[in-house]
């Protein structure tokens, strides 16, 4: 093997993020707009270019892909392009992010593909408010997708809620509750500026990591815990249970430090870091080889000596960055 991706700032990168799509099937407030336009289909890497990608960021030392979206599992064929990263030498996990809706028909082709985790977004458990909240009616077909998966044997399974104040922050303890229930895991997450969205104002419905874990000391006994998925959350055991609560924090307790992770774009920018722009075009790369005159490799080596040190957000100005995140790899 290759020697391993080291960023300026002496960061080990060994964890690439994939998003394989930016369409979804749900339209989340806080995400998209309802009338957003996605990309044409020619922008978007084959299913054949994203493996290649990601298997040489194998050989160069990746240890670990999660496949993000957009939602992941709209994309057609995807199984496919799971089953070849999965099953590449030198690997040590492949794990997808997933809004659940296609969760009860297909957590048992993934399990058999090679997905060893499974994250999965819920940010209430009222069906109304779930309406509200994603803009589609299929708040049934997202808890009985991660029913199905509950009964699989995956080595972990991981609720994500994104919380907003007075939105669903009355609910930090029935989602907690739920996970729990479920032998699952879960991360509140503080809301990320990405993108410009109408009818949804950020700095009012920030609610901070440390508010999550006041409210939910109330009902919990809490004790930090040092288990990390080497993904930003930070974990909290939980008195009587085996499963844990976690946190992530971008405004509150910044987690640049540690970064170990780039991302794959759906249009396959190679992006250093969620909160910059600084990115290569890797499509560019694999599309004109000759045009363009050098390795994958050397792309990506060249791109990561691009990663900044650290991200900027801030929630009291108009979003910085124009992407979203569906794009990006959630
Ligand atoms: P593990 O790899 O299992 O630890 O998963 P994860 O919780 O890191 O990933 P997941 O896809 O479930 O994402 C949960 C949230 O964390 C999403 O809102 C992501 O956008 C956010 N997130 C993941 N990586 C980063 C990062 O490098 N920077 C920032 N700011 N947010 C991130
Ligand atoms: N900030 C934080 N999390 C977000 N997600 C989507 N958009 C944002 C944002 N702007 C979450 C989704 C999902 C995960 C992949 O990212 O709800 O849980
Ligand atoms: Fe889709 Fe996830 Fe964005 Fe919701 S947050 S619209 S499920 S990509």
């Amino acid at each position: 093997a290759r020697s391993a991706l080291i960023d300026p700032f002496g960061r080990k990168i060994d964890y690439l993020r994939i998003s394989v799509t930016d369409r979804c099937d749900f339209r989340c407030t806080y995400c998209m707009d309802e009338d957003i336009t996605f990309l044409p289909r020619e922008h978007i890497l084959s299913l054949e270019e994203i493996v290649q990608v990601a298997k040489t960021f194998i050989a160069m030392g990746t240890k670990r892909i999660r496949i993000t979206g957009g939602e992941p599992l709209v994309r057609k064929n995807i199984l496919w392009a799971i089953e070849q990263i999965a099953n590449t030498d030198g690997l040590e996990e492949l794990t997808i992010t997933t809004n659940g809706s296609q969760l009860s028909k297909m957590a048992n082709s993934l399990l058999d593909a090679g997905v060893s985790r499974i994250n999965i977004s819920l940010d209430t458990l009222q069906a109304e408010r779930f309406y509200a909240l994603t803009r589609r009616d299929k708040f049934q077909q997202v808890i009985d997708g991660i029913e199905a998966a509950s009964k699989l044997p995956f080595k972990r399974l991981k609720i994500n809620s994104v919380m907003l104040k007075n939105h669903n922050d009355d609910e930090l303890h029935d989602l907690a509750q739920f996970a729990l229930d479920h032998n699952m895991d879960i991360s509140f997450i503080e809301e990320m500026p990405l993108g410009i969205i109408t009818d949804h104002n950020r700095a009012a419905t920030y609610l901070s990591s440390d508010d999550v874990i006041e409210t939910l000391g109330k009902h919990y006994s809490l004790t930090p815990s040092s288990t990390t998925t080497s993904g930003p959350t930070r974990y909290y055991q939980v008195a009587g249970y085996d499963h844990k609560i976690g946190v992530i924090s971008p405004h509150s307790h910044n987690f640049c430090d540690t970064c170990n992770r780039v991302r794959l774009t759906a249009e396959g920018r190679l992006l250093l870091c969620l909160g910059n722009e600084h990115s290569k075009d890797l499509k560019d790369v694999i599309r004109n080889p000759s045009v363009e005159s050098i390795s994958l490799e050397s792309a990506i080596i060249d791109a990561l000596a691009l990663k900044p040190h650290k991200h900027h957000f801030n929630l009291d100005e108009a979003p910085q960055i124009l992407r979203f995140m569906s794009a990006t790899g959630g």
